[in-house]
């Protein structure tokens, strides 16, 4: 062993990697055979546990080692037994710790601890004797073989203490049985000394050099644990919300609509509803308009005469905007606006599928033009909701709209009258909002002007309710932030998706 050690420089002591203990166990069964684990952990004296490693890598190689498992019973020192082969046994200590004169009985049961025992012990051992109210040494050196044997055990050469022996010792709970795996290792088919290092991970650099084609590497563990503190996927609080509104638009029978184009012509998002091509929306500084491609491709040409007509000199009872309007300007390509684009869209085909009574919402980003600052981003998402069927009237509108803010939690309303190019009559939406003690506007809301639904060939009698809200504002109150920017964008703190609670919205 020592001569291995100084040429192979595997020196045990110094805490052997798992790997010079894999050559140790190999340079061992070379030379005896067989290795039994806890005596050759024994006789290196390194722990049983570092022993199994390293020779369950050695199993891993293959047909390197072949490897047996064995139940062993062994004895271990409890917690007073390992304070006796450190220490010295209770007796002994008594022992050593007489003057030659002796100490009274008296004393010795008031100050020494275990006194009882150590006295009894020590007597019959003769190692003590009385004289009168005193005891004095009987001898001038004692041999503690209580002490020995348990260090015996500790080291793990429980056989060679007397079997009636260890029956007294866990009597006096010095000592207890214990059952252990032992590894029995022998010579495999492919046994060799020289075992290469196993790579655990494939990498870049093995790859472009080559050189993973001479690599071994370490076959997968398929039983090993996997990571306990595995973070499972969050939504992010906004798509959370996002999920909560979709599913009371559900719940109340409405279908979604396909908002999966972000980029739109000006004709749906404008003058398919009716906004006048001078309308200051339109403008470039509120609008993002698309450079490449700057144009759309193509729109329903019959039903844009159509628009054409009610822009310029109206129709269906009303006079129009009395203004030229341009094919060119309609043409153009920008970011959707609001999603009452898709509603266009999606109004338009029911005209053409045969028109039959829909509720429809979406809920979807859009892009405004905006000055940013704490509360407005150049991008929100808008949540819209469209009912079609005959005879609407505003109150079905006020009604809708209550029922579904109350499925939200939000039971206080108002309705000003408002203005928007699509809509007659129109109304802001306000709530009143218990923190912040005001009436807060939360939407905006109308019944689709005749002059949008005709060109598209909804039937007369056909009245369309509809209303839309931003997502980001509701979600700022019920989340308690004051700056978007901690809602959306780079600087939203981890905390806010983490303790995303299961559910925002408080039925
Ligand atoms: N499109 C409106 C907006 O962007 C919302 C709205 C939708 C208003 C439907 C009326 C009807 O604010």
């Amino acid at each position: 062993m020592r001569a291995r050690c100084q040429s192979g420089g595997l020196g045990h002591n110094m805490g052997s990697s798992v790997m010079d203990l894999q050559q140790e166990i190999l340079f061992s069964l070379e030379k005896d055979g067989v290795v039994i684990s806890n005596e050759f952990g024994e006789s290196i004296k390194e722990s049983h546990q570092k022993i199994v490693g390293a020779i369950k890598s050695l199993e891993s190689l293959g047909n390197v080692v072949n490897v047996k498992q064995n139940a062993l019973k062994t004895w271990e020192c409890t917690e007073e037994g390992t304070g006796v082969a450190t220490e010295g046994s209770h007796e002994a200590r008594l022992f050593n710790s007489l003057p030659p004169e002796g100490r009274s009985v008296a004393d010795i049961k008031d100050n020494f601890p275990n006194s009882n025992f150590a006295l009894g012990a020590a007597m019959k051992n003769k190692w003590l004797k009385k004289e009168g109210e005193k005891v004095v040494p009987a001898m001038t050196s004692i041999e503690d073989q209580v002490q020995k044997y348990l260090q015996a055990i500790t080291a793990g050469a429980a056989d060679s203490v007397p079997d009636n022996v260890k029956v007294e010792y866990k009597k006096r709970k010095l000592i207890r049985e214990v059952e252990m795996t032992v590894f029995e290792v022998t010579k495999g088919n492919e046994f060799t000394t020289s075992i290469v290092k196993q790579e655990g991970e494939l990498t870049k650099e093995m790859i472009e050099s080559g050189q993973w084609k001479k690599t071994t590497f370490k076959p997968f563990n398929f039983k090993s644990k996997g990571r306990v503190d595995q973070r499972s996927g969050y939504l992010h609080p906004l798509m959370q919300l996002r999920s909560e509104f979709r599913q009371i638009f559900l719940e109340m029978g409405f279908s979604e609509m396909p908002t999966n184009n972000f980029v739109e012509s000006a004709f749906w998002n404008f003058d398919a509803l009716f906004q006048p091509q001078q309308h200051p929306a339109r403008d470039a500084h509120d609008t993002f308009y698309v450079a490449e491609p700057g144009k759309t491709i193509n729109v329903p040409e019959d039903y844009l005469q159509k628009v054409k007509k009610t822009h310029s000199v109206g129709g269906y009872g009303s006079i129009g905007y009395q203004y030229d309007w341009s094919r060119d300007e309609a043409h153009k390509n920008l970011l959707r606006t609001h999603t009452t684009a898709v509603s266009a869209r999606m109004l338009y085909k029911l005209a053409q599928d045969g028109f039959q009574p829909v509720k429809f919402f979406s809920i979807d980003r859009v892009f405004r033009n905006e000055t940013l600052d704490a509360t407005h981003l150049a991008e929100f998402n808008q949540i819209e909701g469209v009912v079609a069927d005959y005879n609407l009237s505003i109150k079905n509108l006020m009604g809708l709209i209550k029922g579904f803010f109350e499925k939200i939690g939000i039971t206080k309303l108002r309705f000003k009258p408002a203005y928007n190019p699509y809509t007659e009559p129109s109304m802001e939406i306000f709530s009143y909002h218990e923190g912040l003690q005001k009436w807060v506007e939360v939407g905006n809301s109308g019944m689709f002007r005749p002059e949008m639904l005709r060109p598209m060939g909804i039937p007369e009698n056909v009245t369309v309710a509809a209303w839309g809200l931003s997502l980001e504002r509701p979600a700022m109150i019920m989340y308690g932030i004051n700056n978007i920017r901690e809602l959306v964008g780079p600087r939203v703190k981890m905390e806010l998706i983490l303790d995303n609670p299961v559910c925002t919205i408080d039925k």
